[in-house]
Parts: C-alpha cells; structure tokens; sequence
C-alpha cells in the first residue's frame, strides 16, 4: 500500500504522510494469509540462517496482537506447520513491545538452562485491525513477520547484556482495539462503530514514545556500564520516523547508527524491530562484538530496551 494508494481513498497526501511518519510504503498479507502464515515464512528463513531444524527448536515464542484466533495462541499453528508440534510454544500479546518484551524472555530461559535453543517471531497482520477510513491510524500500519533463533553458546560473554522493561495500563484506551474482548464483547453496533479496528491517541503516544525509549535506553546503558558512544546499532521499533530521531537526538545516537525501513513497511508492531535486525544482517552490517540497543514502546502503554552484544 502505497501513500498514493491512501489518497485514492483518503483525505491526506504523500507529503503530509512522508513529513510526518517517513513512511512511503505498507505491506499487506494476502485475504488467504493470516499471521501463522507470514511466521511460518520468517521462521524458516531464520532455521535456514541459523543451520537448524523445526524440530531443534525446544520453545517457539510468538509475539503478536494479530493472533490467527482469539485462542490458541498462534506459536502452536506455528510450530505445528513448521513441523515440531509437541514442542513447548506461546503467544506474548504486549502490541507493538511484543519483540522487546518476548527477545529478553527467550534469552532469560536460555541462560537458566530451562531450553538450549528458543524461535522469538514477531508477526502482526495490522491489515486486519486497521480502519482503512480513519486518516488518522489508516497510514501508519502495515503487515510482516521476523524472527530470530536464540540459542546457548560455548562462548564466555553473554551476549544478553541487559534490558529494561515497562508498562502502565491506567489508559489502556489511548492504543487499543476496544472491542471483541471480555470488557466489550462483539455486538453488530460495535462493528458499525468500527470498534473492532485499532484507535489511538497520536500525540500523547508521540510524547510517551520519546521519553519512555531515552529513559530505558539510558537506564539499560548505566546498568551495563556503557555509554551512548558504545553501541554500534540502534534499532528502534519503526512507529514514526520522528519519534526515532527525537529520541536517537536526545539520547545523542548519531544517524548513521540508526537502522531505518520505515519508509517500506510502516509500523508493523512487533515485527518491526526484527525484520529490521534481519535486514541488517542482510546488508552484511552485523560484526561480532557490535552492541546493538533495541527500543520500543506500543500499546498498555508499555515500553522497554535491551543491549545485546551481537555474537553469530
Ligand atoms: N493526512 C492528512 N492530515 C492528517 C492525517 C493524514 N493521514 N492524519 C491526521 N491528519 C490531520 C489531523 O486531523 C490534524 O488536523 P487538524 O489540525 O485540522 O485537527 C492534523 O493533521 C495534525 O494532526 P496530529 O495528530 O497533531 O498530527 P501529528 O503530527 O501528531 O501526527 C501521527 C500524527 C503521525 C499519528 C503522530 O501523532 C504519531 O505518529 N503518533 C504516534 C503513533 C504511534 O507510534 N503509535 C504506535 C502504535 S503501535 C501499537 O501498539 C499498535
């Protein structure tokens, strides 16, 4: 989906959508595709990359808020059709910090030895969820999926060095989908009202954006005892490219640190921060010992960072 695609439909422009967000182009899923599908698609790829097996594989982690069904969580379709039903698998629903909050808790049962090798995918199918007739959210979401193999090394260092989590859910309204759940079950009104799609309040997120990925980031960086000067990649989750750089200008990460595809996909919630970490594998940018700050925010509100000193 093209901005020229949205001025057929919308009252908006290619100039306002690019000045404001930095976004050119979305991806969306096929009608026959739903979120197992795209991570299916992910995950192969990063078995591939990784020189494992489905079945060497000992959880799968799916973080999302575009499950294929209310329940069962999509990690069981997932593993299933990748070929390793029977192995332990799990949806995390935190929106757009589902990658954030899912990479650390993979990492964490890695290190206390519970399994040798964890997939973390971070899918959303936003198409779905999205109110094509509200300029105002209409242009920002797109479809996708990435994912990443964590696995126990032989290696001394951890390559988790840190990360720092949170949420507040005194508003959950300021991002949700409100209805469809137990608070507001589907009713055809509710349908009507387009609650079934994503509402927001942009600007106070804008604000809660900013603050919350300097404050972690900082917070992350003391307690490993680095600096900003210290981190080799920035990768932000790509909600808008203004709230990456105001936060990449306070927190003093210049832009040539920062890995940016904002400008083809959209916000694509909790796949965004690792199709982007994908993408710079691809462009060869990754060397071993390169520290990389990961950084997000979404829905809850909740929030986090973590550094991981990169090790493949
Ligand atoms: N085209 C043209 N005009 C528009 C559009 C559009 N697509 N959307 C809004 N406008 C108008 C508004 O109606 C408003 O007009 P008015 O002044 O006449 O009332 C004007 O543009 C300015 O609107 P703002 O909302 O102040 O615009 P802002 O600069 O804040 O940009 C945006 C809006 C892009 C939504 C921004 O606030 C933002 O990115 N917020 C954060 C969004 C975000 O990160 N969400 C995370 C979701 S992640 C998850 O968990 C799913």
């Amino acid at each position: 989906m093209s901005n020229a695609d949205f001025e057929t439909m919308l009252d908006t422009s290619d100039e306002w959508i690019v000045s404001r967000t930095g976004m050119r182009e979305r991806r969306y899923a096929k009608a026959t595709e739903a979120s197992s599908d795209l991570s299916a698609h992910a995950a192969r790829h990063a078995l591939e990359r990784a020189g494992v097996g489905a079945r060497d594989i000992d959880c799968y982690i799916v973080a999302t808020c575009t499950p294929d069904f209310q329940f069962p969580a999509t990690a069981c379709i997932v593993a299933a059709n990748l070929g390793a039903a029977g192995k332990p698998a799990f949806d995390i629903e935190i929106a757009c910090s589902g990658f954030i909050y899912a990479l650390p808790v993979a990492a964490s049962f890695v290190r206390a030895g519970v399994f040798t090798r964890v997939m973390v995918i971070g899918v959303e199918t936003l198409s779905r969820i999205t109110n094509l007739s509200d300029r105002g959210t209409a242009i920002l979401f797109g479809d996708g999926a990435g994912a990443v193999v964590v696995e126990r090394t032989a290696l001394a260092n951890d390559s988790f060095l840190t990360c720092e989590l949170g949420a507040d859910g005194k508003n959950p309204e300021l991002l949700c989908v409100a209805a469809g759940g137990s608070r507001n079950p589907m009713t055809p009104d509710l349908l009507v009202q387009k609650k079934d799609t994503i509402q927001m309040s942009g600007r106070e997120i804008f604000r809660y954006a900013v603050t919350k990925m300097v404050e972690t980031s900082k917070i992350t960086l003391a307690s490993a005892g680095l600096e900003t000067s210290d981190v080799t990649w920035m990768i932000p989750h790509q909600a808008n490219l203004r709230i990456i750089e105001a936060a990449a200008k306070r927190l003093g990460v210049e832009r040539s640190k920062i890995i940016l595809n904002i400008e083809r996909y959209g916000n694509t919630s909790a796949a965004s921060i690792p199709i982007a970490l994908s993408e710079t594998i691809e462009r060869g940018l990754l060397k071993a010992g390169d520290l990389i700050l990961f950084t997000g925010f979404g829905g809850g509100l909740s929030w986090g960072s973590i550094l991981w000193r990169w090790s493949a």
